[in-house]
Parts: structure tokens; sequence; C-alpha cells
């Protein structure tokens, strides 16, 4: 049995702010805004430029969100980063975080789950706050693809923007009291070359040379992974469900991993539910790996289209191959709105 509840308390989000449309692309590869659009959902992204780091979106994200829920670093006390295109192998971005957002008493690590680790991330962040080691928690994804990417590779370049986001989660006292309703995973390594990120560093001079056969920069097998996603990905989203004692039907919102419009649609519909039930958040984005469900939900929380109280489902995938699924009672307020409206909120995310 847990010692305690968990809930989220806040998100927020950060992008860098160069933008690169679709037409643009056109200048580097045999392209068209017609096929990305038609292929992916996708219009632009953003790219970070000169020095921007990917812990300066982490940083911004982390604090963007501890002010969405009324705290400061000096309330955090763990760090988990889910980052795979990081700006040093070592030390880990989350010492970067704990700095920029004043958080010295927090310990941390990184996880490198591609786009499934942010919630990953999250399903390990609740252990530390179910038994008692943590009790306030920043998980953040950050990715910038961006400087990963063969820019000069249709199959790949069109796909990926950069950014962050990130959430607080807390304690609650009682067990009982938990928004997370339940969270699965799964993991194919069988596949796990199908979307692969290779890292080019030599033997040492004294030994025979490592023969390079690709270059370091992303591979996919586009067609595999959009299989993948549309088969498995429905049955790990419904086994959670059933964990959480709820069918598909009875979830307000899907807060997929934003890979492709039509993994989605494809997705919804096997799943049985309505369009109305799957937040779209990438046209402006791309594919910003694990930054992608903060991003979408934070917008859809602005649109007012997602309102507390409602039961998502967040669902990361991609890298591995795997799947990252949690069932989340939205009951969080934004702390930075006025006192009025935190009292109106307030009382709309009574437990019922
Ligand atoms: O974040 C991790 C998870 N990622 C995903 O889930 C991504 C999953 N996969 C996908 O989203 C899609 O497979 C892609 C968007 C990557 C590709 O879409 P597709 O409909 O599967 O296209 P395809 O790879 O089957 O390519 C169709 C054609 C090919 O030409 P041929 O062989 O039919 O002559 C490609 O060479 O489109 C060509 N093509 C392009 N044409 C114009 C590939 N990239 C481009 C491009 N512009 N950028």
């Amino acid at each position: 049995m847990h010692k305690y509840g968990v809930s989220v308390k806040g998100i927020g989000v950060s992008l860098p702010s160069t933008v690169v449309k679709n037409e643009d692309l056109t200048a580097l590869v045999e392209t068209s805004d017609e096929w990305i659009s038609s292929r992916t959902g996708f219009r632009e992204r953003r790219v970070v430029s000169g020095n921007e780091k990917v812990t300066d979106l982490a940083i911004e994200a982390a604090q963007n969100a501890l002010a969405y829920a009324g705290m400061t670093g000096s309330d955090v006390d763990l760090i988990i980063n889910a980052s795979s295109t990081p700006d040093y192998i070592y030390p880990a971005g989350c010492g970067v975080v704990q700095q920029g957002i004043g958080a010295p008493q927090a310990f941390g690590f990184d996880v490198a789950m591609g786009c499934s680790g942010l919630i990953y991330a999250l399903g390990i962040a609740i252990q530390f706050i179910e038994n008692g080691t943590a009790k306030t928690a920043l998980v953040i994804g950050a990715d910038t693809h961006s400087r990963y990417t063969d820019w000069y590779d249709r199959n790949t370049c069109v796909l990926f923007g950069d950014g962050a986001g990130a959430f607080v989660i807390s304690r609650n006292e009682s067990p009982s009291e938990t928004d997370i309703l339940a969270m699965d995973f799964m993991l194919d390594g069988t596949k796990g070359q199908e979307i692969r990120l290779p890292i080019n560093r030599d033997n040492c001079p004294l030994v025979e040379p490592r023969n390079f056969e690709e270059q370091s920069s992303v591979y996919m097998n586009g067609r595999e992974v959009f299989k993948f996603a549309v088969g498995e990905v429905p049955k790990i989203i419904e086994a959670t469900l059933q964990k959480a004692g709820l069918t598909p039907q009875e979830v307000d919102y899907y807060v997929l991993h934003q890979a492709n419009v039509r993994i989605m649609n494809s997705m919804s519909e096997r799943m049985n539910v309505s369009p109305e039930q799957l937040i779209v958040g990438l046209e402006k984005y791309g594919n910003t790996s694990a930054a992608s469900i903060p991003l979408a939900l934070y917008d859809a929380l602005q649109a007012e289209q997602i309102q507390p109280g409602a039961t998502l489902v967040l669902c990361g995938f991609g890298a591995g191959l795997a799947v990252a699924t949690a069932v989340v009672k939205w009951n969080c307020i934004d702390r930075r709105k006025s006192s009025s409206a935190e009292t109106v909120t307030d009382k709309s995310t009574e437990k019922v």
C-alpha cells in the first residue's frame, strides 16, 4: 500500500523563438508544404539557434510549471529531466535545471526514452512521492532534435521540432487521494533499431578504428513505427484504462504523443473514440519528442478546451520502441490567475 497520494499541481512549456515553416524546407530538400502537411499535420516547427541549449528550454518550462502551481524552486525535492538530445552526455541536464530554478536541495536524474520519456519520468516520480522519498517533483520533457537531424534527409528533417514541457506533481497526505488513476508501460527492444540516433565516437587510437556505417543523426523507419504505433498503442491504452476501471469512451480527452495527426486519427478509430476527444496540437511545433504531450495539453488548457476535473489519457510512444500511458484526473489549478478565478476553479476540483 502506498503511503501517499499524488496530484499534478502545475504545467509549463517553453519554445525557442525561431520558426521554420514547411516552405522553408524546400530550400534544403525536395519536398512541399502539401506533402508534409497532408502526411503529418505539421505546418511549421521551432528550432534552437546560436548557443541556445536544451536546458535553457527545460529551465523555462520548469519555471513556468512552478508559477502555474504557485510554487518556487525551494519547494522542489526531485527533478527528473527526460531528454534524448542532451547538451552533454554528462553532467545530466537535471543539475543545470536545479541551478536554473534555484533548487539546491533537490536530487535528480535524466531519463533517455525518446518520445515516451516524459511519461516514463512521470511514472518514476510518482513512485518517489508515493513511498515518501520526495514531496514535490518536477518532471520535464525537453528535446532539441534540430541538432541531431540530417537536414538534407527529407525522410526525417520535416518531422521534428524543438521544445520543452514540464509538470509539477506533489504529495497528498492520504494515499486514496490520488489523481493518477493508473499507469502502464511497454518496451519492445526487438524493434529498437527502427528509430535510432548513433553516437560516432572512435576507438582508442592504439586499436583498429571503428567502421562508421552511418552518420550520427536520427534514423527512423517511418512505416514500421507507424504500424507499431497504430497496432500496439491502443492495446496499452485500453489495458491502462481497464486498470483505472474506465472505458475508452469515459475518458474526456486523449493527449497522445504528437508524432503525426494520421497516427492519432487511426488510433482513435481503433479505440472507437470521437475526434472531439483527441487533442491535436502539432501544427505549429512538429514532433517535439518528450515535450509534445505538455505542449499540446498546455494549449488545450489555455484555449479552455480542457477544464479542471477532466479525465485525461496521456500516452507517449516512440524510440525503444516503447509506450508509456497515464490516466490522470486533471485537478490542476492555474495559480497565476486572479484570486476570484481561483475560488471558482477551486470548487470544480473537489474530488467526487
Ligand atoms: O516520435 C517517434 C514516433 N514517430 C512516429 O510515430 C512517426 C511514424 N511515421 C510517420 O509518421 C510516417 O511514416 C512518415 C510521416 C514519417 C512518412 O509518411 P508515410 O506516409 O509513411 O510516407 P513513406 O515513408 O511511405 O513515403 C512515401 C513517399 C516515398 O516515395 P516513394 O518511395 O513512394 O517514391 C518517400 O520517398 O514519400 C516520399 N517522401 C517524401 N516526399 C516529399 C518521404 N519524405 C518526403 C518528403 N517530401 N519530406
